[in-house]
Formats: structure tokens, sequence, C-alpha cells
């Protein structure tokens, strides 16, 4: 027999358009049966209990990286962690940190695509259009398998502690998505198009502390696009230095 348990939630309140109104935690006592996720619950207490409580959400299946949040302490996708799960019957919702709360749990990811928009995450060619598709490998595409897996949640953004302390630094989600594209077989962008992540708050701000990568829901390792990129700027000086430079 399918048993339903009860659940407390707490979620924390915020309205950025009411900053003299401090944020709090509201809490929802709600039925729960096996299998419903928290993003499930928070539908539902939107839906039938409190219509102005703000999330984000769209695919509701791990793919369009839209409910990241702090889940009892741990970043995650609300659609992919199940209720049951949890071994207490109190369940805390906060925002993502590094980020402005615009409302509850929707924060303000400008800085976050800023980021993003500023690797141009796009394949650049320099030969001319081909007349049919650009054939890649297996191999190759194995290359860049764990980064195009990336769905831009922010999870390892929020997770970051240099972001904390580093205002303007690239960020582990920028840098997998650089690397996804520095790596894929059919980009050619030039070797001077990474110098822009060559700074101290480019992949050198990075502290290896791998939080990234134990937030990340979709098991990329954004450390691993770090190291590699700072390996290749190390391998474009020393070409520069030997006049050998291409990508
Ligand atoms: Fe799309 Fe959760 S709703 S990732």
């Amino acid at each position: 027999m399918i048993r339903s348990s009860y659940f407390t939630f707490k979620i924390l309140r915020y309205d950025a358009k009411n900053p003299s109104r401090e944020p709090y935690f509201q809490s929802y006592h709600i039925k729960v049966l096996p299998g419903l996720t928290v993003l499930g619950v928070i539908n539902r207490i939107r839906d039938e209990i409190d219509g102005s409580l703000a999330f984000r959400c769209s695919c509701r299946s791990a793919i369009c990286g839209s409910c990241a949040m702090v889940i009892n302490g741990k970043i995650d996708l609300a659609c992919r962690t199940q209720v049951a799960t949890f071994g207490s019957d109190t369940i805390i919702l906060e925002p993502l940190p590094n980020f402005e709360v615009i409302r509850d749990l929707v924060v303000d990811m400008t800085p976050f695509w800023d980021m993003y928009e500023k690797i141009q995450p796009f394949l650049i060619r320099k030969s001319p259009d081909p007349e049919k598709e650009i054939y890649q490998s297996e191999e190759d595409r194995r290359k860049i398998d764990q980064f195009v897996n990336c769905i831009l949640c922010a999870c390892c953004y929020g997770a970051c502690p240099v972001i904390a302390d580093e205002p303007g630094y690239l960020g582990p989600a920028a840098a997998a998505k650089l690397e996804r594209f520095v790596l894929d077989s059919r980009d050619e962008r030039p070797a001077e198009a990474l110098e822009q992540v060559n700074t101290p708050k480019g992949v050198w701000a990075c502290d290896t502390v791998f939080r990234c990568i134990d937030a990340c829901p979709k098991d990329v390792r954004p450390t691993d696009a770090i190291i590699g990129l700072r390996k290749a700027l190390v391998k474009n000086r020393y070409n520069r230095i030997l006049g050998l430079n291409k990508k």
C-alpha cells in the first residue's frame, strides 16, 4: 500500500520590491505521497495554498535548469529531488546563493548570463561554410560529452566560494562551456580568444575547492574545464614564444 506522510516545508520568503521587510521563513504543512518531488510540492503550495510563492520551473525533468535552489542545505534541482528521500520531516528551501534575490526562490541570474555570453558559447569558424554538416568522429564527440551535458542551472555558480569573495569572477559554468567549444573538433576560435579568461578574475581565480563538481546535478566537472583552459593558456604562451601559435 502506498503511504503518504506529512512534511513541513519552511520556505525563505523575501520580496526585493519590499526591502523593508526582512527575509523570513514561512512554514507549510503538506501531505506528500511517495514519489512527489520538491518541485511537485511547491507547485501544490502555489496552486492550492499560497499563490504568492515565487519560483522558477519549466521542464520538470532536470533538463531546462530553471529550478535550482538550496534544499536542506544542499544545492540541487527541485524537480529531481524526491521528498521521501529525506530522513527528516522538515524540509528547508532557500534561493541559490551568490545571487541577488528577486522574490522568494527566484534570483537575478544576470551576472551568470553575462559571463556565459562573454565566452562566446557557439562554434566559431574561420573556414568557409561547408556544403553539408561538419563530420565529428565519436572519439572527438566523447571529448566534449560531459560539458555538453551542462544545463546552465547555475548550481555550480551558487556553490562556488570564489564568486562570493571575488565579484566578477568568470565562474565554473562559463568555464565549462568555454572548454566545451575549445575542445570541439569543429571549432576554429583563435588561440587569442582564450586571452579574455587569462586574468586574475578568469580561470586563475579558481581555488580548486571542487564544490562546483559536488553541486552539479548532471555530473559535469567544471574544475576539469578550468584546469584544461589553464593548460591551453600555458601552451599558447609557449607556442607564442616559439612562434608556433595556432588553435
Ligand atoms: Fe527544468 Fe527542474 S524544472 S530542470
